[in-house]
């Protein structure tokens, strides 16, 4: 599937996934800015944050556990955000979309 990742400044990058990555692997194997992903996945670092967008956010999960809690320490926290490295593409997601931060961190 392909996903669409908007920065903040609108500049969108077309992503193909794999089936089974997350969101993060797929945008920091495509090298889209704003997403370092520095702790690799782990769920510890919270430099992957992004807003789902509003057409996708019932496809996942809501965010719980650790994930919950690092979106704690996220600048700019919206009802919709998430840390990629826990949003696990399926087949079915062709088109999902997500929007980067203005500043990471
Ligand atoms: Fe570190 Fe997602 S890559 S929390």
């Amino acid at each position: 599937p392909t996903i669409t990742f908007i920065e903040h400044n609108g500049t969108r990058h077309e992503v193909r996934a794999e089936v089974g990555q997350s969101a993060m692997q797929a945008a920091t194997f495509a090298g889209v800015p704003g997403i370092p992903g520095d702790c690799g996945g782990a769920c510890a670092c919270a430099s992957c944050h992004a807003y789902v967008d509003e057409a996708w956010v019932e496809r996942f999960a809501p965010a719980e556990g650790t994930e919950y809690d690092m979106l704690e320490n996220v600048v700019e926290r919206q009802p919709t955000s998430r840390l990629t490295c826990q949003l696990v593409v399926g087949a079915d997601m062709d088109g999902l979309t997500l929007r980067l931060p203005a500043a990471q961190f």
